[in-house]
């Protein structure tokens, strides 16, 4: 038989019974042999999808990987796979990393990885690191696992804040925004709280939700009081944190980030200014734009890897910036504008920011009627604003007095409402690059 036809035979034997997976991986090892690395690609991971804890076959995706030269991808496989302790896996990220030219690192996951388990030792890789079996063996060359990162001064993370917290807030603490706290309940809460039902009726869980609106409108709060509210960990990744000059590192301190997070579980993932991995891939410092995204994307579909119980939250101002692979399903398939709270939603935000303070029968929603366009951010500077002024007073009178009404409305005529700028930007979005309806609501709310 030919290739061709091995193929086809196998493919119609899979058609008949498509859930038997040694044949599906048998099929896929055909493709691979025979150079059909794509193929073989979307084989292997519908192979995972079925036995995502496999090793062999993470391996053989993560060699079609290097095949293609996609080699970001092929890291994050390998990184996953040692993480969760494979010492072959290990061998394959040496081969991988010296390859792309670092025989520093190859050489010490090899070693790693012989003092754990000498029959992985591979000859062609202990002589072109230079490693042998004694020195493998040897305590003082065996990096202990788990205590590199720590040894090693610029390992993936090192710089980056990685400590989840429990988060304080919840959605009762953020005012107005009623219909996202409805789709967050819908898309992320729920799920959590009953994974049965949805499993009952076939329906996928995952995915995450990018939020964007004018600066100070609560995307961030919001993402934190999700994570109060299904009682999972928050752990909050501002972009321009994880981008690095050096060629690598930001791949790899994005997947530190979402080791962290999976490690975590339940966690709540938040990406603040998320456009940053698309927008100004000019202004970087280095043009690994295109790797590092795509490793994002790898990481938000779990290759190899489970993504259960990882609530992924997104913010941006410039949604505008971010590439549209960012939008496919199961990724951030849910965009969401966030205003600026209404005059309600202001009376609410004014309740909640002086709450525990002294005062007087304020009007929150006197203050309210006055304060159009105000983010939140600028009510809570107007609070902090009368607040000063009242502990002026207090000073020169030796007499603390309550905040009152007026002391507000003072307030409210020096500060400035910081979103017209945004809309400005915005209402062009809107009205010149709106073909795929992605500002509809933003539409409907300026509207235009
Ligand atoms: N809807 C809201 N309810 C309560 N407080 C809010 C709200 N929106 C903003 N704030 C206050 O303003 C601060 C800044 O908001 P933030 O979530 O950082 O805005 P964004 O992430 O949209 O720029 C918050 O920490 C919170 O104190
Ligand atoms: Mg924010």
């Amino acid at each position: 038989m030919d290739t061709d036809a091995t193929i086809r035979s196998l493919r119609e034997a899979l058609t008949a019974s498509p859930d038997n997976l040694p044949l599906r991986r048998l099929l896929a090892d055909t493709l691979f042999a025979y150079g059909h690395y794509p193929e073989a690609e979307a084989e292997l991971l519908l192979c995972l999808k079925r036995a995502p804890k496999d090793e062999a076959i993470a391996l053989q995706l993560a060699r079609t990987y290097r095949a293609q030269g996609k080699g970001s991808a092929c890291a994050v496989v390998l990184e996953q796979l040692v993480d969760r302790g494979s010492h072959r896996a290990r061998v394959e990220l040496a081969r991988h990393l010296l390859s792309e030219g670092n025989a520093e690192a190859a050489a010490r996951h090899y070693r790693t990885a012989l003092a754990a388990d000498a029959s992985l030792r591979d000859a062609e890789l202990s002589e072109r690191l230079g490693v042998d079996l004694q020195r493998a063996g040897d305590p003082d060359d065996a990096v202990v696992d788990g205590r590199e990162r720590a040894l090693d001064g610029d390992g993936p993370g090192d710089d980056l804040n990685l400590l989840p917290v429990r988060s304080d807030v919840k959605f009762v603490h953020v005012g107005g925004l009623a219909q996202l706290k409805d789709e967050i309940r819908k898309k992320i809460v729920l799920p959590m709280q009953r994974p049965d039902l949805y499993k009952a009726y076939g329906k996928k869980t995952g995915g995450g939700i990018l939020m964007y609106g004018p600066p100070g409108c609560g995307k961030t709060f919001l993402a934190k009081a999700t994570a109060g509210e299904v009682d999972a960990k928050f752990l909050s990744i501002g972009i321009h944190d994880v981008l690095d000059m050096w060629i690598g590192k930001s791949e790899r301190n994005l997947h530190a980030v979402f080791a962290t997070a999976r490690k975590h579980k339940p966690c709540v993932l938040f990406f603040d200014e998320v456009d940053a991995l698309g927008a100004s891939r000019n202004d970087m410092k280095h043009s690994a734009g295109k790797q590092t995204i795509n490793q994002f994307l790898a990481e938000l579909d779990g290759i190899g890897n489970d993504n259960d119980g990882l609530l992924v939250l997104a913010a941006t101002n410039a949604p505008w910036h971010m590439d549209s692979a960012f939008r496919r399903p199961g990724r951030f398939d849910r965009v969401i504008f966030v205003p600026p709270p209404d005059e309600p939603a202001r009376a609410d935000i004014l309740r909640l920011l002086l709450a525990g303070k002294p005062q007087d029968a304020i009007d929150t929603l006197a203050i309210a009627k006055k304060t159009d366009r105000f983010s939140g951010a600028d009510l809570k500077a107007l609070v902090d604003r009368a607040i000063e002024a009242k502990l002026d007073d207090a000073m020169a009178s030796g007499v603390p007095e309550p905040l009152r009404t007026k002391d507000l409305l003072a307030a409210a005529k020096l500060q400035k409402a910081t979103t017209n700028e945004w809309f400005a930007t915005a209402k062009n979005y809107v009205l010149y690059a709106n073909d795929a309806g992605l500002y509809d609501d933003l539409k409907a709310y300026l509207k235009l």
